[in-house]
């Protein structure tokens, strides 16, 4: 049976600037990768490369056993990739609840089922996008994902400047959302020891390329490797930083 996304060889960016180079690697429906790498080495081109917001300039996507490389962006969220970008991306002149519905596709996931994964969107569903908290419109770029009902979610940076208690409630959900298994997801984040801890396989880039693809728990067992991809304290700051 053929992976469920699958990157051949994959070179991109933005118009003849090429980003993304050389990159392949297949993951299969329950999949959990994270993709780790200092600032700026291509983590939310490689994303938006496989959501169609890049020129694919070589080697081939395919998802769900099609080729989708040269497929926009709408078509292959239609086809099941649900990206949250790490600008979040929400129609701020729409409601909460009109940013929800006009991603929704059939399926399991609806208004009800994510209003109990995040009650606070319950609550501001008439309020505009524009109008709720930073952490609000993450869970609203989620919801609205999730309301597309796909087969890949794609997470970019999804904690990124939120307060320690949205942290939290995000990353239980991000839990709630790995443990059914029903998605394949790919995340990336800054937080090296999150990232590890939650997704079992792990992809390092540097300039574009993968540098280091294998089992998380063997990475961050490895202080050497830590320590060249991610800086002498694993990426300062961040590093020490887990989740319980
Ligand atoms: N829209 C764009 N047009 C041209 N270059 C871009 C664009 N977005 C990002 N880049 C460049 O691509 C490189 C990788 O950026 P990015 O993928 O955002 O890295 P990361 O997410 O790992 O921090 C950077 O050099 C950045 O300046
Ligand atoms: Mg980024």
């Amino acid at each position: 049976m053929a992976s469920l996304l699958r990157l051949d060889r994959v070179t991109a960016g933005f118009g003849p600037t090429v980003i993304v180079e050389d990159v392949s690697f297949s993951i299969e429906q329950g999949d959990v990768l994270a993709v780790l790498g200092r600032n700026g080495v291509g983590k939310s081109s490689l994303m938006k490369t496989i959501a169609g917001h890049t020129r694919l300039h070589g080697g081939g996507i395919t998802f769900n056993d099609r080729d989708i490389g040269a497929l926009a962006s709408y078509h292959r969220a239609r086809g099941g990739i649900g990206y949250v970008p790490q600008t979040r991306d929400i129609f701020p002149s729409l409601t909460v609840e009109e940013n929800l519905m006009i991603a929704a596709q059939p399926g399991q996931w609806d208004l009800d089922g994510v209003y109990e994964l995040f009650p606070n969107l319950a609550q501001r569903r008439r309020n505009g996008g524009q109008e709720i908290s930073g952490g609000e419109q993450q869970m609203l770029s989620i919801g609205r994902a999730l309301m597309g009902n796909p087969r890949l979610l794609l997470l970019d940076e999804p904690m990124e400047g939120l307060a320690p208690v949205i942290v939290e409630k995000l990353f239980e959900v991000f839990e709630l959302l790995r443990d059914t298994g029903k998605f394949a997801i790919i995340f990336v984040e800054q937080y090296v020891n999150l990232a590890l801890n939650f997704a079992p396989r792990t992809i390092v880039l540097d300039r574009g390329r993968v540098i280091h693809d294998g089992r998380s728990a063997d990475l961050a067992a490895d202080p050497e490797k830590m320590a060249v991809y991610f800086g002498a304290s694993g990426q300062g700051a961040n590093a020490g930083r887990e989740h319980h």
